[in-house]
């Protein structure tokens, strides 16, 4: 795991953007959180518990794998970080088995969470289950129909799921529906589950997705014997990039894409392209990039994808896109619905909708370019595969 920078640990900003901007009642029990996550972050006893797990409950580490008729396809070698072979099948179970160790620490008798593709509601359903805590997941009703099995998944594992007909009835109804519900019980642990929101939940996304990006850095040297010409991830929140990305940032001569999710191309109101549509604005807790109105008001997100089906986006990116060490692209349906079907047939390997964005984006990129680059497979199919891959 790669460590936070102290700086930022203190002050929960990443440059211009971060912070924390709650009613006092949750400022209160976030300044708790983050204390004891500084506290558990240099405890050897607490990541020798997340160590464990991750290897014998979650199965890492997740494997490199080189997909060569897909490298093929595009005249480029193209590696394949597998974290759809996790546990529950996405990489939202990182970070879970983190927050419910600290849960646990701090004593929570309840864990609450919101889910959009349900990946992070399953992951949250399951690791409260092996701890043995009662647990709420909010859900937008938009996404209860569209990710059925998730929903199916979850009821199975104990979890209560709690639809919300608010907004457009996504993730961020469903951000805003548990919010509601923690200022209400404080007492409750909110698990998360994307580097968004308010300081220090993006820093401990961070933490605990960046196992990610330092297996795949050692993985790579192992395989290429040297670092790879660029990396690609998919961008909802930024967990599963900011894992990536977190192994190769200080490697100036890596270039970083995201995906985010573009739904019909770049017309307000039919996009969840947030770092390449959006501007700075204080958006559910934090300060960072949102999908604005001309009042300046959040307006709608819309992507084929649940998971990157949201207005808003992680203040480490809108600080890694103004500082332009990471370059932000938006990839439509059509692109996304395209490298599902691609991968599917060349690789033998079915992504989950959100992941196939950064195949997307990588095969549009790397066109006979003739380089070596990692992309990461945040989670796998099933989810999608009942459903007409079609603009909805
Ligand atoms: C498989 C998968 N990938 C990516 C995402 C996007 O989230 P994030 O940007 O936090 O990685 C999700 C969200 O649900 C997901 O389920």
């Amino acid at each position: 795991m790669k460590s936070i920078n102290p700086e930022t640990l203190k002050s929960g900003y990443f440059g211009r953007f971060g912070g924390r901007f709650v009613p006092e009642v949750l400022d209160v029990k976030l300044a708790e959180l983050a204390a004891e996550f500084e506290k558990a972050m240099t405890d050897p006893e607490f990541i020798k518990e997340y160590k464990y797990y991750l290897k014998y409950y979650v199965g890492r580490p997740s494997p490199l794998y080189y997909a060569e008729r897909l490298s093929k396809a595009v005249g480029s070698k193209i590696y394949l970080k597998r974290e759809d072979l996790n546990h529950t099948g996405a990489h939202k179970i990182n970070n879970c088995l983190g927050q419910i160790l600290l849960a646990k620490r701090m004593g929570a008798k309840e864990i609450i969470a919101e889910t959009g593709a349900g990946q992070h509601g399953v992951a949250t359903a399951t690791v409260a289950a092996l701890v043995g805590l009662p647990c709420k997941i909010f859900m937008g009703s938009r996404d209860v129909e569209r990710q059925k099995l998730n929903v199916q998944r979850m009821s199975l594992l104990g979890a209560e799921i709690v639809k919300t007909d608010l907004g457009t009835a996504s993730l961020k109804d469903a951000v805003d529906a548990a919010l509601g519900y923690y200022i209400e019980n404080p007492t409750a642990f909110y698990l998360l589950g994307s580097a968004v929101g308010p300081h220090p939940y993006p820093s401990i996304i961070h933490f605990f997705q960046s196992v990610i990006g330092t297996e795949a850095r050692q993985q790579i040297m192992e395989q290429e014997g040297k670092l790879p010409d660029s990396i690609f991830a998919c961008i909802g929140g930024g967990s599963n990039a900011i894992g990536l990305f977190s192994g190769f940032l200080e490697d100036k001569d890596v270039e970083i894409f995201a995906a985010e999710g573009g739904g019909d191309g770049l017309s307000l109101g039919r996009t969840a392209s947030t770092l390449v549509m959006g501007r700075p604005a204080v958006f559910q807790g934090t300060f960072s990039y949102c999908l604005l109105d001309e009042n300046d008001q959040p307006i709608p997100a819309y992507s084929i994808a649940s998971g990157l089906d949201y207005p808003g986006v992680g203040p480490e990116h809108a600080n890694l896109k103004e500082t332009g060490r990471v370059s932000y692209h938006c990839i439509t349906d059509d692109e996304a619905i395209h490298a599902f079907k691609e991968l599917s047939r060349l690789e033998g390997i079915i992504p989950a909708i959100e992941s196939a964005h950064a195949v997307a984006l990588a095969m549009k990129l790397l066109k006979d370019k003739n380089v070596v680059s990692i992309v990461n497979l945040s989670g796998r199919g099933d989810k999608d595969v009942e459903r007409e891959m079609e603009n909805e």
